[in-house]
């Protein structure tokens, strides 16, 4: 019998690399780049670009079904966009990167971070209104903590996919205080000892503003602190308002506690029987060296799927669940809530939207219904926007 032949499949001519196009920018992605249709139909994503923009991209690489583009020229730009304020910004290789919205006026960047957690989380609870977002008080000079990379030679930052490290003589979202640890820093260039193994391209300086140059150490990590200390202050108002509301107060689980900044807030408003759990070990001791009131830290591992049966006993008998986890959020939230029969209230503060969204709705699985969305902006110049909810049974 005659074979018939195979349909040809119609697959769409490739778009190589160096390939140039006009596009207009209909969105930004959740990395802050903005989101750009090829007139084939393939999206770019493209950073220093704003939606409403045009211009001429240039295809730099293609990974999977997603692509990446840069801006070679401008055609209709923003009434919002400024000259950025820092030499180093800008998205070439030896750029620095950090600050990859520094190109936008700050009321814009505002509201995109606003509309972001709006179009994510407003469908959870149609008759809630998403407060107004918590602007920073500086949007320059808030940063109390950073990561410098150095070979021995140079001293900076490396871009998202880059390897090079950017040079970097002053950066103006740290802090008076850190700007002044970097210039003590760069002064003791060049440095051998800063030289990295074969095994890693440079060698990490962790900087905070508790500290000076002199107590700086290579590769030696730096304890978690919220990076914005104004802001951080207005996190923990508001939750010290919530708990009062809430009134739940004996029997609380925090996870993701670090070393311990919202269980100080918890004991502050008179909460009783707190477990307080990290996985970083050195941050749990300093909490149980403070012996905070009425605080159990533990130190474990909230991914291991074997960590909910282990706090099974704090777990049963909590009536609030506070959380505060990496961008990863708390992936499986569901074994976890199945468990804690008692709960009335969960407090859930998010660094990252998709996986707040993930786990809300797995909790709205489990009765609790979503009751306040404040967003805030912890880090002014990036994409990055924290959002505090609480959420009742
Ligand atoms: C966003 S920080 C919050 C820390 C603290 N709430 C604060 O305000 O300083 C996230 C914390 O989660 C911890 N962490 C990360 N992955 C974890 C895991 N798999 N299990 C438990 N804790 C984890 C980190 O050590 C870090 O302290």
């Amino acid at each position: 019998m005659l074979k018939r032949p195979k349909p040809k499949s119609r697959k769409r001519d490739p778009i190589p690399p160096g390939h140039r196009f006009d596009g207009s920018v209909r969105d930004v992605n959740s990395e802050g780049q903005g989101v750009v249709a090829h007139p084939q139909g393939r999206i770019f994503f493209v950073p220093g670009v704003w939606p409403g923009e045009t211009g001429v991209f240039e295809v730099t690489s293609l990974k999977g079904r997603m692509g990446f583009a840069k801006l070679l020229s401008l055609g209709e730009a923003s009434p919002r966009r400024r000259p950025p304020p820092c030499p180093h910004h800008g998205f070439a290789s030896g750029s620095c990167g950090g600050c990859p919205w520094l190109f936008m006026d700050y009321a814009e960047q505002l509201a995109r971070k606003e509309q972001s957690v709006t179009k994510m989380l407003q469908p959870l609870n149609e008759a809630l209104t998403v407060a107004e977002i918590w602007a920073s008080p500086a949007e320059l000079g808030y940063r109390n903590r950073g990561q410098f990379k150095t070979d021995g030679q140079r001293l900076g930052f490396v871009a998202a996919n880059s390897r090079e490290i950017a040079e970097v003589h002053d950066c103006l979202v740290l802090n008076d205080k850190n700007r002044q640890t970097l210039k003590d820093l760069r002064a003791q260039l060049p440095n051998s000892p800063w030289r990295p193994d074969r095994a890693k391209a440079w060698t990490t300086l962790d900087i905070d503003d508790h500290i000076t140059a002199t107590e700086v150490s290579a590769h030696q990590r730096r304890p978690f602190r919220q990076g914005n200390s104004a802001q951080n202050q207005r996190m923990r108002t508001w939750l010290k308002d919530r708990l009062l509301e809430a009134g739940s107060l004996d029997h609380v689980l925090e996870l993701f506690a670090g070393s311990g900044n919202f269980t100080e807030v918890l004991v502050e408003v008179g909460c009783q029987n707190i477990v307080a759990v990290d996985s970083f070990q050195p941050a749990i001791e300093r909490l149980n060296k403070r012996a905070l009131s009425g605080v159990t830290g533990l130190s474990c591992d909230l991914d291991r799927s074997a960590t909910a049966a282990q706090l099974h006993k704090p777990l049963s008998s909590a009536a609030l669940l506070l959380l505060d986890p990496p961008r990863d959020g708390l992936k499986n939230i569901g074994d976890y809530l199945a468990s804690a029969k008692e709960l009335r209230t969960i407090i859930y503060i998010s660094c990252d939207l998709a996986t707040l969204t993930r786990d809300l709705k797995v909790a709205m699985t489990h009765d609790f219904e979503l009751q306040e969305i404040q967003p805030l902006d912890l880090f002014p110049q990036t994409p990055h926007v924290e959002t505090l909810t609480v959420l009742g049974r």
